[in-house]
Order: structure tokens, then sequence, then C-alpha cells
């Protein structure tokens, strides 16, 4: 009798810290896409300080300007789907550790003042969708990389300094809808 309490008790505590742990983990970003999202503000310069709050502990859990999440409930974290950062006036780089952002379906730096190259490391992004990046000063020519997209249906790279031809790979390119 005292044993089949014992371990009654022991399966509901077991049970119990379970759902907390699982709470918990829903209510954060996974540790690759933090990092990630460090590496990305480092690169840029944003003299209106509109990433002022990429400096609280989680970028999901505490709603970061421009980014937008998803429950992954097969790993507990939150992922970030979505990089909304159009219009902010910002300069600097696009950092290479965007492509750690394993569930990015949309970026979007739209109209701001982003120089250097598109990173190569992007074309293994293979959740991406929408890929935009009109109205800024990048140059050099488009990766070759970017033919690996095959989810992509946007891509927008109008009003910037890409020079060169468009690479071949991008006939891989089955979805694309509007370039
Ligand atoms: C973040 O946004 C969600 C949904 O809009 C809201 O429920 C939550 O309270 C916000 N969290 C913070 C820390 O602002
Ligand atoms: C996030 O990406 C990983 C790696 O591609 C994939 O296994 C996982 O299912 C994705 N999760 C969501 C919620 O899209
Ligand atoms: C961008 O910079 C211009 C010129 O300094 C300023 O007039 C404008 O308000 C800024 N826009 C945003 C969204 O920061
Ligand atoms: C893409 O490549 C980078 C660097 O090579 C790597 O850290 C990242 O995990 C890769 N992302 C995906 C979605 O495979």
């Amino acid at each position: 009798m005292m044993s089949a309490v014992r371990v009654g008790v022991g399966v509901i505590l077991v049970l119990f810290s379970s759902c907390l742990s699982l709470l918990d983990a829903q209510q954060i970003t996974h540790p690759l896409d933090v990092s990630a999202l460090h590496a990305v503000h480092r690169k840029l310069k944003d003299p209106m300080d509109h990433l002022h709050d990429w400096k609280k502990t989680d970028p999901c859990a505490s709603n970061w300007t421009g980014v937008f999440c998803i429950a992954d409930p097969s790993d507990g974290f939150l992922h970030v789907q979505e990089l909304r950062l159009l219009n902010m006036n910002l300069t600097g780089k696009l950092a290479p550790e965007l492509s750690r952002l394993a569930n990015l379906t949309i970026l979007n730096f739209m109209w701001n003042d982003l120089t250097g190259q598109i990173p190569p490391e992007l074309g293994n992004m293979t959740h991406l969708i929408f890929l935009l990046l009109s109205g800024n000063q990048l140059t050099g020519p488009l990766p070759q990389e970017l033919g690996s997209l095959s989810n992509l249906l946007i891509l927008q790279i109008d009003y910037n300094d890409i020079s060169g031809s468009l690479p071949t790979s991008l006939a891989n390119l089955k979805k694309l809808k509007h370039l």
C-alpha cells in the first residue's frame, strides 16, 4: 500500500516537472538562434537606435524589434522565423551568421543603407521563402550559392549596386515567382 502511494506520488512529480520544463523551454529562443542574432547585430550600425531592445535577454520571449519566432515542438525551443528590419536606416553589413537561423523563412532588410556583399552562406538557408534586400547599397555579384534556396518564392535585390550577371544557378529555383 505504502509503496503504491510512493510510486503514485513519484509519477505525479515526474509528470509535473516534465510539464514545467516543457513550458520553460517553450519560452526561450534556441541558443544557436540567439548567438546568430548577436553576430548579425554586431555587423550592423544603427544610428537611429531602432534596435535598442536587442540587448534584452531573450530575442523571442522579450520581442526584439523585427524578430518574429515560431515554437518548434520537436526541440521545445523558439526559433526565429522572420527578420523584418525594413526602413530603419541601418548601415553596416549582412553577417554570414544569418545562415545559422535554421528556420528563417523571411529575411527583409529593404530600404536601409547596407553595404558590402550578399554573403554566399545565405545559400544554405533551405527554409527561406522571401529574400528581400531592395533599396540598399549592396555591391558585388550575386553569389552562385543562392541557387540552392530551393524554397525561395521572391528574391528582391533591385535598387542596389549589384554587379555582374545573374548566376546560372538561379535557374534551379523552381519555385521562384519574382526577381
Ligand atoms: C511579446 O509579445 C507577445 C505577443 O504579442 C505578448 O504576449 C508578450 O507579453 C510580449 N512579451 C514581452 C516581454 O513584451
Ligand atoms: C526548423 O529547422 C529544422 C532544420 O531544418 C527542422 O528540422 C525543423 O523541423 C524546423 N522547425 C520548424 C518549426 O519549422
Ligand atoms: C532615416 O534617416 C533620415 C535622415 O536622417 C530621417 O529623416 C528619417 O526619419 C530616418 N528614418 C527612420 C525610420 O529612422
Ligand atoms: C549554414 O552554414 C553555416 C556556416 O557554414 C552553418 O553555421 C549553418 O548551420 C548552416 N545552416 C543551415 C541551415 O544549414
